[in-house]
């Protein structure tokens, strides 16, 4: 398409209008699996290993022990043109076992054989007892500088860049488990800093399920799948799990952000994320600060509907991993800014009359703002998944001076129980010097062998003092980076109890639930009939009733509704709370980078159009897929999705370039979308349910061309919020991009009058 095409030039501007991503648009659709296509026939020639595509990189080339080597970042990948074994030796066969004759037993001399199947009998190791699941992607955090009143952290200086790698997961499925089940994510950074390595190991939801860590293996073992039939897999939709929560009122407030919309994020770069506990900074003069982290991501926090959610669960199990990739590729680099909340380190460690020390509550942004303090970027996606995102391992106690921890008792937990954790799944103490978890920074640290020390040590005297070894290492003083634990008082008696500020379980969570807008509460009121739903025992729903109760009498009374069940009375006055409106995640616009817009069209569509549009959405950052009743062309463009192989729930907006004529598979018994298809109807019946599936699910739906028939087919109104039909293609376009930078038209779907 030519600059002087007024389709395109127009349609250029909408998209400059509601994107915002500043980085180069994606050449073509992201997620070819390798950096060249194969040939058709086995080649027969030998060649090096691809490289990797541009996206992808391992990780940055340091030693086991922290200094730079500065080696190509894919030296640690196989090399060489021929197979080889283990040991380097080149071989002439993989495909036979060596035999006495071709029909003859296997012998025992193979040692190609059994080394290939040894090695196999050993790829897989425990997955993450918890945040089995998940997906991660390299990047750099770029600090403003706005922190370096508060923290000596070099990373936190003004202009410092550090390389970060980020894991994003989900906690209670396994590791193959589907991305969009209802669940809290984590949101897991490693700062590669030049002071050793900092992690904040965060969640998209700001409070945790308990006050003290020693209940988390109990948490834990309630939300994962019961023990005898090991089912439901990844989700709280059961017995065992409502049975924990509802006798354990503390998890209150985690359960309502569990339950809203934050529990089925539309994707990882659409979540906030949250440090949860109050962390102590220290700066050079050695004053102290209590801060929570907060990140903000720069495209707003948008959901899924549940509908769609559970439909994507099957669709496209890898929903987010796959969103994250191909953003990504193609260009539109997910950002986040970091942010804190500040607060004085007073002895009592309270705010507001908020216990700071207490995980299950928040501090609202009205009465502490979050202060921005540096840019995270994700630019890179891993070039190999068990290599970086599998063996990536975090640490609450991975701290550099300037940060350190607080008294909190659920991070005390953490703080012994990451490091514990890896000694089964990663097989031993050196997985510090796995390649992803280098630090960027020297290490000299006296440890020592142990299962699969890569470092060859130098030295006799691997303990302090020494004068065998000179002395070294030496202790660093404050001026020379040491990082020294704050010296605080601590006193008391030694007990087996929680503080009475910990007492109140009710009043946040209603704080919580009086923030959202009316369709979040009407999300809220579905998630929580569906969950007790799902529960067999009579006792467990009742008793999530009562607790309910304390929370809000509208939201007891309309889930009981859906239980067939009485309303309780609240046992405990309901909280006078103010609501906070930073809690709510709708009524702001965002930019739409990344988003992925379904084009429909066939051959009676008129193609010029069709290539514009498509050619301007791939130019604002955003992905077109292009539904066809075919895979191969239409026209000169390539199909991405046919009608059997699209599903609604894989776009955020769908486009209709006129009316598609049924395809030849267009009928039930090929195609059960199809149905029991008329003779004579005009339009095929996948892409009706298509329209009928994006209408339900609130998303923007544009028409143009004859594409009125197919809405009046699903039985969607032309003039229903969010629904643009026009003549032609660029100002059809332009509406449905601009109703993007919404994510959702509620309108379409008014909330109940006593809800609202
Ligand atoms: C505020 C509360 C918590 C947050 C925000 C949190 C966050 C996370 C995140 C994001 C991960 C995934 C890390 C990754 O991507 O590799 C994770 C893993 C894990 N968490 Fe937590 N967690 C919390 C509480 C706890 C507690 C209380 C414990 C134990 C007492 C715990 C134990 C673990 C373990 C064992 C893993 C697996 C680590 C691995 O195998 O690499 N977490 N947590």
């Amino acid at each position: 398409m030519s600059e002087s095409n007024p389709i395109k030039s127009a349609v250029d501007k909408v998209v400059d209008a509601v994107t915002d991503h500043g980085h180069a648009p994606a050449a073509e659709i992201p997620g070819v699996p390798n950096s060249a296509p194969p040939a058709l026939e086995q080649p027969t020639e030998p060649g090096e290993p691809l490289p990797p595509k541009p996206d992808q990189t391992g990780p940055d080339t340091f030693s086991p022990t922290g200094q730079p080597t500065g080696a190509d970042r894919a030296a640690t990948a196989q090399g060489g043109a021929y197979l080889t074994t283990a040991q380097g030796v080149r071989l002439r066969d993989t495909d036979h076992s060596l035999k006495a004759g071709p029909r003859g037993p296997v012998l025992l001399q193979d040692h190609h054989l059994r080394e290939k199947v040894m090695h196999f009998d050993h790829e897989r190791i425990p997955e993450r007892v918890v945040h089995a699941r998940g997906a991660g992607a390299h990047g750099v955090f770029r600090s403003y500088g706005t922190a370096a009143n508060i923290t000596r952290a070099a990373f936190l200086a003004e202009k410092a860049e550090t390389p970060v790698f980020v894991r994003f997961s989900t906690v209670l499925g396994s590791r193959g488990s589907a991305d969009t089940v209802r669940d809290t994510r984590g949101f897991a950074t490693k700062f590669y800093t030049s002071e050793g390595v900092f992690d904040l190991v965060a969640n998209n939801i700001p409070v945790f399920f308990i006050q003290d860590g020693i209940k988390f293996p109990d948490v834990i073992h309630a939300g994962k799948p019961h023990p005898d039939r090991e089912i439901p897999q990844a989700q709280s939709a059961h017995d065992t799990f409502w049975d924990f929560v509802s006798l354990h009122t503390e998890a209150t407030h985690h359960t309502l952000w569990n339950m809203s919309d934050r529990g089925i994020p539309r994707s990882y770069r659409m979540m906030e994320g949250f440090g949860v506990h109050t962390f102590r900074l220290v700066n050079a003069a050695g004053e102290t600060t209590l801060v929570k982290f907060h990140w903000k991501p720069k495209l707003g926090v948008h959901s899924l509907t549940w509908e769609e959610a559970q439909m994507i669960a099957g669709v496209d199990p890898d929903y987010h991993r796959r969103d994250l990739a191909d953003a990504i590729e193609a260009g539109a680099y997910p950002q986040w800014e970091l942010g804190v909340q500040v607060f004085p380190d007073n002895p009592e460690q309270m705010f507001e009359g908020i216990d700071l020390l207490d995980p299950t509550k928040i501090v609202p942004e009205e009465l502490a703002p979050v202060q921005p303090i540096g840019l995270l970027e994700l630019n890179r996606n891993p070039s190999n998944f068990f290599a970086e995102t599998e063996q990536v391992a975090f640490h609450v106690g991975h701290l550099v001076p300037g940060i350190d921890v607080t008294d909190d008792p659920l991070l005390a937990a953490r703080l012994f129980s990451y490091l514990d954790t890896q000694l089964t799944r990663l097989g031993g103490p050196n997985f510090p010097q796995l390649p992803i978890n280098r630090p960027h920074a020297p290490v000299n640290d006296m440890q020592r062998d142990g299962y699969h020390q890569t470092a060859v040590h130098r030295g006799v005297a691997p303990y302090k003092p020494n004068s065998l070894d000179g002395g070294c290492p030496f202790h660093a003083g404050l001026g020379e980076g040491a990082f020294v634990e704050v010296p605080t008082e601590v006193s008391g008696r030694k007990v087996r109890e929680a503080p009475a500020t910990y007492a109140d379980h009710f009043s946040q969570p209603r704080l919580f639930w009086l923030s959202l807008s009316p369709t979040e509460k009407e999300h809220l009121i579905d998630a929580f009939t569906f969950e007790l739903g799902k529960c067999y025992e009579q006792a467990v729903k009742e008793r999530q009733l009562r607790v309910l109760a304390n929370v809000d009498p509208v939201l007891c009374r309309e889930v009981a509704q859906g239980l067939g069940l009485p309303a309780p009375e609240p046992s405990v006055p309901l909280a006078d709370a103010a609501p906070s409106p930073a809690l709510s995640q709708l009524g702001r616009e965002w930019p739409a980078d990344g988003r992925i817009i379904g084009i429909v069209a066939d051959e009676s569509c008129d193609l010029g159009v069709v290539d514009a549009v498509r050619q301007a959405v791939l130019a604002g950052g955003m992905v077109p897929l292009l539904v066809a009743p075919k895979g191969g062309m239409l026209g000169t463009m390539p199909v991405q999705r046919t009608f059997l192989t699209a599903r609604s729930v894989e776009f955020d907006a769908l486009l209709l370039a006129g009316a598609p004529l049924p395809g030849r598979d267009a009928y039930g018994a090929r195609d059960a979308k199809a149905g029991n298809r008329a003779p004579d109807e005009p339009v095929d019946p996948r892409v009706v349910l298509m329209v009928m599936e994006a209408y339900r699910h609130a998303k923007a739906i544009g028409g143009w061309g004859t594409a009125a028939r197919v809405l009046a087919q699903a039985g969607v109104p032309e003039q229903a919020p969010g629904v643009v039909v026009g003549e032609d293609g660029e100002q059809v376009l332009r509406g449905t991009l601009g109703l993007l930078s919404l994510h959702r038209v509620w309108d379409r779907f008014p909330p109940a009058a006593d809800v609202a």
